[in-house]
């Protein structure tokens, strides 16, 4: 079987296990906190340049934790429709920050200083307040695509102007840099919280960071704390990530030259649609104007090739299918479906409820 799925289905590196060097070097200390980030080399990297780190047990937790702390209860985010705060993450903003998302669309998922200024609420007591801005390089859903720099730079100058807090979420930011040849750490500038996530790509079995200043740490340990986060003894799954981020990033470029190559064999099937130039890292999604992503899906697997439908016609290496409508009493509780959105059964299964109200 050749597995597609995502970049986190790996076999661990024999030296994710053993993590000898790093770990002798960081000490079982590492529990789960970087005091201030080392010059250059190991550090430069763990902290991207910021103050301090965390260590959190999954990115969508590092994630949470820093909306939660740049936040108050009411505060809206402004983010785009498709990352994945926004569709992955349960809404937890929601449950443990108590802040509104609220999704402006950018193109192939990264917004304009234009389109966030036009989200971004008035100061009048009765409008909830704006105070976060998240963003994601590389984009899960623009297939693995890099965040144009000046378009990234000219959004984060705007929120600074207008004083909003950005938190960036770079699951895959190493990805971005080794694709664009620019450190990490300079793809990071001027955000205030980054995450990164250990475990995709870069081979180690669980992990990410979330890095700021040290004041924004001292936070973002109490509030993993209170999301279950706590981790004890955590120092071996911290070597392995130091292995990953001293041994893996560079070879990500291998993984970027193999998503090429597919992106540019899949363009040369009639009927499949894709344009290998947008193909910038490690994810490759791409359409069938004749076969439902499902049903492909399904026969790619019964030809021993994995891969996920990500939409009615769309089919990706590296993504989680998207969120399912209600079933059962629920959903008959909302009467015939609307004209307007009629769509196949395959379609629906697919639609998220942000694309339904188009
Ligand atoms: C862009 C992005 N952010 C955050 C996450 C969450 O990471 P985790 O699965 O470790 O919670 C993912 C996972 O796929 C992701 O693709």
């Amino acid at each position: 079987m050749i597995d597609l799925r995502s970049d986190t289905r790996h076999a661990s590196h024999a030296g994710h296990e053993e993590g000898d060097g790093p770990r002798r070097r960081w000490g079982t200390t590492f529990t789960g906190r970087i005091p201030r980030s080392p010059p250059g080399g190991e550090g430069g990297r763990v902290c991207l340049g910021k103050e301090a780190g965390l260590f959190v047990p999954t990115g969508s937790m590092g994630n949470e934790v820093a909306v939660a702390v740049h936040t108050r209860p009411g505060d809206e985010v402004i983010l785009e429709a498709d990352c994945h705060i926004m569709n992955y993450e349960l809404g937890t903003m929601a449950a443990f920050a108590g802040a509104m998302p609220c999704p402006v669309r950018g193109d192939r998922g990264f917004p304009t200083a234009g389109q966030v200024e036009v989200a971004i609420r008035p100061p009048i007591y009765y409008c909830s307040r704006s105070t976060l801005l998240c963003l994601e390089n590389t984009q899960q859903h623009a297939g693995g695509g890099i965040y144009p720099r000046d378009r990234f730079r000219a959004v984060v100058d705007l929120a600074r102007r207008r004083g909003l807090k950005v938190h960036l979420d770079g699951a895959r930011i190493f990805n971005a840099s080794v694709a664009s040849g620019v450190p990490a750490a300079e793809l990071a500038e001027g955000a205030d919280s980054v995450m990164f996530c250990l475990s995709k790509g870069l081979g180690a079995p669980v992990g990410s960071m979330l890095v700021g200043t040290r004041a924004f740490i001292e936070e973002a340990v109490a509030m993993r704390k209170r999301m279950g986060g706590g981790m004890r003894q955590v120092g071996i799954l911290a070597a392995a990530g130091l292995f990953a981020l001293e041994m893996m990033v560079e070879r990500l470029a291998e993984d970027h030259a193999n998503a090429r190559v597919l992106a540019d064999r899949l363009a040369e099937i009639p009927g499949i649609e894709i344009d290998p130039a947008t193909v910038e890292t490690n994810i490759v999604i791409f359409r069938s104007a004749r076969v439902p992503a499902g049903s492909l899906a399904e026969r790619l697997k019964a030809a021993g090739v994995l891969c996920l439908a990500i939409s009615a016609d769309r089919v990706a290496d590296g993504h989680p299918p998207r969120r399912q409508p209600r079933t059962g009493p629920q959903s008959r509780r909302r009467g015939p479906p609307d004209r307007r959105l009629r769509r196949s059964r395959e379609e629906k299964r697919f639609l998220t409820p942000f694309e339904r109200l188009r």
